[in-house]
């Protein structure tokens, strides 16, 4: 009786997630010699769970400078079919609009519900399209309707200028995408209003075709002042959480910041706080943002940042003074991605090296926010592969 008992408990805790181990390093892509430096940057993933063959597969992608600055250069897309612990090309997107390469700041998105003619598990990637000699920025957005392994065109977001940071010129930069009340909104940086040298914005569309005018969600009346890189996360209790880098924030050069909003529409309204760490420390650069369910009754907002091995995390939907400083197994990198797993008190976090690196290469690894507990995914697992399925 014992005995039975005993295989109906190996059963119902399946022992692949029971036991697995936090991942630590894992190569996804190391770039061959030949690569323009810095070969990768700017490293992103997403989780697909729209779909059950489908669910618990990982995407990522990143930047990615081939030999002798290639003129048409591809948005990659890796796999991993055993959450991370293993990769593989998937398949590349090349650019089908303009001519020019899709050349930086890859973003990945699978979608919730249908918005317009593409249904719920479409894959969306937003990239920054730019020709050869850096002189058009053009945010434009690509649809996979197989889970990434094809991809078509869907619509250009916004245009700017060149693509260099300098005051003055008018570039756009760094698409976050999330759908809100039936709308895709499409968030990125903006230098093309004369009154800031950077500011944040957003766009919105019903179909994925046509798109609002550009809404501000940060901008500053002190032209020199940059906020940039956007990503936002839904809270519990109503609330959504964006965070940036500000350059012009008096803690530091690049302080991370972030707003509190009741809509994701209206951070505009909303008061830019720094985060500030219980020892003190400021993270600075290119922040990325999630919140998981566990670690709390109000669960856990994690923020990376792009000058420390370690994350913020914050029990208390944000409230300032309580951001803690926690360590992660992956170095620093420019730009890092954070993803809450399946299970939720595992978050990987993934790099694609540093700003001019001339060894990066894409790895990831994971942290936790509690012990690692089981939580039972919506679709049914084999007992020998819950969250670790061995194929498509
Ligand atoms: C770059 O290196 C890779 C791997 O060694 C090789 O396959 C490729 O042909 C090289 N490309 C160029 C343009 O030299
Ligand atoms: C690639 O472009 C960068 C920036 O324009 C330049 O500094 C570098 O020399 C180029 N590298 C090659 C291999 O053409
Ligand atoms: C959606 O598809 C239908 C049928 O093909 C077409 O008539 C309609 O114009 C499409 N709508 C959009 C927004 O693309
Ligand atoms: C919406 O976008 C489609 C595809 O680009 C275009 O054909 C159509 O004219 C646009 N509609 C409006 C109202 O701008
Ligand atoms: C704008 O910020 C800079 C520091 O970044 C400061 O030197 C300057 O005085 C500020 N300008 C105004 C008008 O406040
Ligand atoms: C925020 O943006 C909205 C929509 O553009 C605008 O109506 C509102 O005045 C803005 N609020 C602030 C404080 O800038
Ligand atoms: C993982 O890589 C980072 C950055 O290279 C390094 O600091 C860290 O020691 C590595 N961790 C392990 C367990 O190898």
């Amino acid at each position: 009786m014992l005995s039975h008992l005993a295989l109906l408990g190996a059963l119902a805790l399946p022992a692949a997630l029971a036991q697995s181990e936090l991942l630590t390093n894992v190569t996804i892509f190391t770039p061959p010699a030949n690569y323009t430096v810095p070969r990768t940057l700017y490293a992103r993933t997403v989780l697909l769970n729209q779909d059950c063959e489908t669910d618990n597969v990982l995407l990522a992608t990143w930047e990615n400078y081939l030999p002798n600055n290639d003129s048409n250069p591809y948005t990659p897309i890796y796999q991993s079919l055993d959450l991370g612990e293993t990769w593989s090309e998937r398949s590349r997107v090349y650019d089908q609009a303009n001519g020019w390469g899709l050349r930086y700041q890859p973003f990945l998105y699978e979608m919730p519900q249908a918005v317009g003619n593409y249904s719920a598990g479409t894959v969306l990637l937003a990239v920054n399209s730019i020709p050869d000699d850096l002189s058009e920025t053009q945010i434009d957005i690509y649809a996979s309707t197989d889970k990434g392994y094809t991809w078509s065109f869907v619509s250009h977001v916004a245009h700017g200028g060149e693509a260099l940071p300098d005051n003055g010129l008018t570039p756009v930069w760094e698409p976050f995408l999330m759908i809100y009340e039936n709308q895709l909104v499409c968030y990125y940086s903006d230098q093309r209003d004369p009154l800031q040298g950077q500011k944040l914005v957003h766009q919105t569309s019903t179909n994925l075709l046509n798109w609002t005018a550009p809404v501000n969600d940060v901008a500053y009346s002190n032209y020199t002042f940059r906020p940039g890189m956007t990503t936002v996360s839904q809270l519990p209790l109503g609330n959504w959480i964006m965070t940036y880098e500000f350059y012009g924030a008096p803690e530091a050069a690049f302080a991370v910041y972030y707003r509190i909003a009741n809509s994701p529409l209206e951070f505009n309204n909303s008061i830019g706080h720094p985060i500030i760490a219980t020892d003190g420390t400021v993270p600075i650069s290119s922040p990325y943002n999630v919140w998981t369910p566990v670690g709390g009754p109000l669960g856990t907002i994690v923020v990376s940042c792009g000058t420390l091995s370690e994350v913020f995390v914050n029990h208390n939907l944000g409230a300032p003074g309580a951001w803690t400083k926690v360590p992660t197994p992956e170095g620093i990198s420019y730009s890092r991605s954070l993803r809450v797993m399946p299970d939720e008190s595992r978050i990987l976090i993934t790099g694609g090296g540093q700003l001019g690196g001339e060894s990066n290469s894409v790895t990831t690894s994971e942290f936790d926010i509690t012990p690692v507990g089981a939580k039972l995914a919506s679709c049914e697992k084999s007992a020998s592969g819950y969250g670790r399925k061995a194929r498509l």
